[in-house]
């Protein structure tokens, strides 16, 4: 028996080795990975700008603590500000954390401790970012959980009106919602719901864990909305595999978490940042991003074509290489038996399969992926009776 917990359930895959799209298992098997660990090695694997930025940054230093300088913190930051609508940046180790903080930080700034999110959001697993989840499954057996969160229906900005009051401090927000089956939010929703926090003094929190570092052909998909949210985190792909989480926030909170108030040891770890920092002059460049929309668009297309017409395919949206596939039933099989062709994917909810390539996929790579999810699904298999 494993001596690990039992909290995943893990498909049949022992990785020994992996580069660009391709993992190779413990067996000699290798699989096209549009999955990307969860939307998290956005540059492919072992990218090596990235696996040179860490192989230097190890002959330099590990660790020495958030008690003195950090220039390569300073570097990544300046970047992130520069490509973000915040000028300020908290790093951490996980988007949980970066949720966590942005949740103090609005409650510390503004006196106030109410925080409203969505119904079928994911914000992470700890208890802050547990209770700011808009997803019963989430809660269950930990309750009960922190008062003063709220949830109210996705793209339903009279919701929130409603559910605003004087003791509210934020509205936290997925663009498009990763776990919760790739729902996307509305132009109207959200310039709504940015004006509905202005007025109300309410801050606006936008969790870009998955969204975000040009998964959506923007460095952040909050830039597709015309909107500037008062809090941004990030996390995944930001350092292309190496844990790190970032909260990015405008000028006039800086003060509020002032020194003693908030930290994390391993926060903006040298060797996180170091890999940020590659994977940040990628992701910065136009050239870059427009080819990530331009991806997305034809595999939006070709999806489309190839499978949107299937009798258990319900609906195929996205925005840049963020992608789902909304089918009539469980999708468990159909990601297994891709799995056995030799593809990596993920779902969304139970019903949707989520496409998270690396940015970096090639059109073979995508016409091949097309290929091997029609043929499941239209393979009886696939189905449960
Ligand atoms: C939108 C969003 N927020 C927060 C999280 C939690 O991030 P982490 O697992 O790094 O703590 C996730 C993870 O899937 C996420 O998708």
């Amino acid at each position: 028996m494993s001596a690990l917990f039992p909290t995943y359930k893990r498909f049949d895959l022992s990785a020994k080795q992996a580069s660009g799209t391709v993992v190779e298992d413990t067996e000699g098997n290798t699989y096209l990975d549009f999955g990307s660990g969860i939307g998290v090695c956005n540059l492919g694997h072992r990218h090596p700008d990235v696996q040179q930025a860490l192989e230097n940054q190890l002959n330099h230093y590990w660790h020495v603590s958030n008690l003195y300088h950090n220039p390569i913190q300073e570097e990544v930051a300046d970047s992130l500000v520069q490509h973000s609508a915040g000028e300020h940046v908290f790093f951490c180790n996980s988007g949980t954390e970066a949720n966590e903080a942005a949740i103090k930080l609005a409650r510390k700034a503004t006196g106030k401790h109410k925080i409203i999110s969505f119904e079928q959001s994911f914000h992470g697993r700890t208890l802050g970012s547990m209770a700011a989840t808009g997803q019963e499954k989430i809660h269950s057996g930990f309750g009960p959980m922190l008062e003063t969160f709220s949830y109210v229906p996705f793209n339903d900005s009279n919701a929130v009106k409603k559910a605003v009051d004087s003791d509210t401090a934020a509205v936290m927000l997925e663009l498009i919602q990763g776990e919760g089956g790739i729902n996307i939010a509305d132009l109207d929703f959200v310039r709504e719901l940015a004006h509905i926090c202005q007025e109300s003094d309410v801050l606006l929190i936008v969790d870009e864990v998955q969204t975000g570092i040009g998964r959506t052909g923007k460095p952040f998909a909050y830039q597709h909305y015309g909107i500037t949210p008062d809090i941004i985190t990030s996390a995944k792909g930001l350092a292309n595999g190496i844990p790190v989480g970032a909260m990015i926030a405008k000028q006039t909170l800086r003060d509020v978490l002032g020194p003693g108030s908030h930290a994390a040891t391993f926060g903006g770890n040298p060797l996180a940042m170091a890999a940020a920092q590659a994977v940040l002059k990628h992701v910065s460049q136009d050239e870059f991003l427009q080819e990530v929309t331009e991806k997305g668009m034809y595999l939006l297309a070709t999806l489309n074509e190839s499978v949107g017409q299937l009798p258990v395919v319900s609906s195929v949206r996205g925005t840049g290489l963020m992608l789902g596939i909304e089918c009539s039933q469980d999708v468990t099989p159909v990601i297994e038996l891709l799995l056995d062709k030799g593809l990596l994917v993920l779902s969304a909810g139970p019903n949707v399969i989520r496409l998270l390539p690396p940015l970096t996929v090639s059109k073979k790579e995508m016409d091949a992926a097309v290929q091997l999810i029609r043929e499941v699904l239209t393979d009886e298999k696939a189905y449960i009776s």
